[in-house]
């Protein structure tokens, strides 16, 4: 998966991949992700993502082209459709952060309030998200937390996967913004013109199969998706609460505990996301965000 073109030459790193005791997640120690990898590193990251969903590269030191650089070796990063909160300079890269500077924010104050998964409102989602800590509120303030989509499926009763067997459901960007124009007030009321040059709904399955693991996910969740097609409301309500519930249990969830230098990526097929909006200013939270787009629509 990783561009292994003059891969082969370079020396491997000593590097350990440290399991989260949580069943989700491992930390990657030791490796440096300015440097080239060789095709065995490559390799065994590759390898660790599709176990674990979540990878923490510890005590990076990266620029914001060493950030692009890195996300490009696992496929076409993703511009956001939002545009305002793009790194000047950099398009590729989305600013996630509560600083405001000459009375205007710097990022996105709201991203995470919702469990969700990144960019699910487009036809091709995100196959992973590549997040780089540079300031942070302090210790065990602002955590991500993730949930695995493949763990909850996997204990369903089998007639409610057989319920949810070939189901699609819609997801919606415009949903999503206005729940959260109207609930936090950080966002602009848009007119209908204005939500126009935002994408229309996006249709996938309820229960989609990992493109790599073949293993079956939850792709739902309560930032995006508004319904299940082809069912009464009052039927599409009481599945997607209990899917949210499913995927939403503690005993579901690792809960990163940020540091400087952390790059995280996770798997937007295989887990599901939530900030931790404990902190605030003039506590400073500043992360910048990439996301891979996935090479096939969801199936
Ligand atoms: C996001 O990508 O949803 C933001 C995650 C974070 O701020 O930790």
């Amino acid at each position: 998966m990783l561009d292994t073109v003059t891969a082969q030459a370079l020396e491997n790193q000593a590097f350990e991949i440290k399991p989260s005791p949580s069943g989700i997640g491992a930390e990657v120690i030791g490796i440096d992700l300015s440097k080239p990898l060789s095709d065995q590193d490559s390799k065994r990251i590759s390898d660790a993502f599709n176990d674990h969903s979540v990878l923490v590269y510890r005590a990076q030191h990266l620029t914001p082209e060493q950030h692009i650089a890195f996300s490009r070796r696992w496929g076409t990063v993703q511009v956001n459709v939002r545009g305002e909160f793009n790194k000047p300079g950099y398009p590729e890269i989305y600013i996630v952060s509560n600083v405001i500077e000459n009375g205007k924010p710097i990022g996105s104050q709201d991203a995470g309030r919702y469990w969700h998964t990144d960019i699910c409102y487009l036809p091709k989602p995100t196959k992973c998200s590549l997040l780089y800590a540079h300031e942070l509120p302090g210790q065990g303030l602002g955590d991500t937390m993730f949930a695995s989509n493949i763990h909850p499926y996997e204990k369903l009763p089998e007639r409610v996967k057989q319920r949810l067997a070939g189901k699609t459901a819609a997801n919606s960007y415009r949903y999503m913004y206005d729940r959260k124009a109207a609930e936090f007030g950080l966002r602009p009321k848009l007119s209908q013109q204005e939500m126009k040059k935002y994408p229309d709904d996006a249709i996938h399955p309820v229960i989609r199969t990992h493109p790599e693991t073949a293993r079956k996910c939850i792709f739902v969740c309560e930032g995006y998706t508004t319904h299940i097609l082809g069912m009464p409301n009052e039927e599409s309500d009481e599945l997607l609460g209990m899917l949210f519930e499913a995927v939403q249990q503690p005993g579901n969830v690792y809960r990163h505990k940020w540091q400087l230098g952390d790059l995280l990526q996770w798997d937007n097929c295989a887990v599901q996301h939530k900030v931790s909006f404990d902190y605030q200013l003039p506590l400073r939270r500043r992360l910048e965000r990439t996301t891979v787009e996935a090479k096939d629509v969801p199936y």
